[in-house]
């Protein structure tokens, strides 16, 4: 059933409200280096074939900020379609800037509140992976709401996932992380494993906090069934669910 508030142009707005592009904001993006793309109109899903010009598995950086990790993962990952979400304007454009200078056409960033993005625009079992890395964590108690990592985000979250696709969480703060797992930990769907050393770039927060010497908390939460990332082949329309 399509969400009532995807039918709702909601814009401007940071600190935990929503955003998705208005009207006015897509006139100003023409300008803006491709690969950018618009969204489309409010409460249409997106179809990744048109939007990446190919079939290959979907990565999401939710919260990309310049997009380190998105680009970095795409050099490594060619085969795969990285969609980069950013609220902030300044940061999605120079993280598009970046992969239109490096040529990486399989790479597209969005300037969209995330959880507009997850509820809207993505097509249910349609994502192979998701990389929520760093988001604000938001400490102090009067902030809490703000936080992305909630029961109903999870939920989306486990609804936009491919059966065999996975998220994973990566924070420097000890609590959130605890929430996180407690949040992923109850979904049935969903099963933790472990992350192997080396398997991902690191983001730049995660640059950051790693050369401070800070502790930096991960987890993985695969969704069952369907098939192993070995046997995945680059057309998605293939894929069987066990
Ligand atoms: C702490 S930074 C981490 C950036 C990057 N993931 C990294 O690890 O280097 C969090 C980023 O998430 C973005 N962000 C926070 N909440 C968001 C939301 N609801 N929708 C889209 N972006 C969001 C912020 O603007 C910021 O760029």
């Amino acid at each position: 059933m399509e969400d009532k508030s995807c039918s709702v142009q909601l814009q401007g707005g940071s600190r935990g409200r929503e955003i998705a592009p208005s009207a006015g904001l897509h006139k100003s993006l023409e300008s803006w280096p491709s690969p950018w793309i618009l969204a489309p109109s409010t409460g249409q899903r997106l179809d990744w074939e048109v939007v990446f010009g190919r079939k290959a598995p979907v990565v999401l950086d939710l919260g990309a900020g310049e997009g380190s990790f998105s680009l970095a993962y795409s050099v490594r990952h060619p085969g795969k379609n990285i969609m980069a979400v950013e609220r902030k304007a300044e940061r999605a454009r120079k993280a598009a800037s970046r992969a239109q200078r490096l040529g990486l056409d399989h790479v597209k960033v969005l300037h969209c509140d995330i959880g507009y993005f997850l509820r809207c625009f993505v097509p249910p079992s349609s994502i192979w992976e998701i990389h929520l890395l760093f988001p604000d964590p938001w400490p102090k108690r009067r902030h809490a709401k703000r936080r992305l990592i909630t029961p109903a985000f999870v939920s989306d979250v486990v609804l936009a996932l491919l059966p065999g696709g996975f998220v994973r969480f990566v924070t420097d703060q000890a609590f959130y992380f605890e929430q996180a797992v407690e949040h992923f930990g109850r979904q049935k769907e969903l099963q933790p494993e472990k992350e192997e050393v080396g398997s991902f770039p690191p983001s730049k927060f995660e640059t950051i906090f790693l050369a401070q010497g800070l502790p930096v908390y991960r987890a993985i939460w695969r969704k069952i069934g369907g098939v192993l990332e070995q046997e995945l082949p680059c057309a998605l329309s293939g894929i069987s669910v066990r």
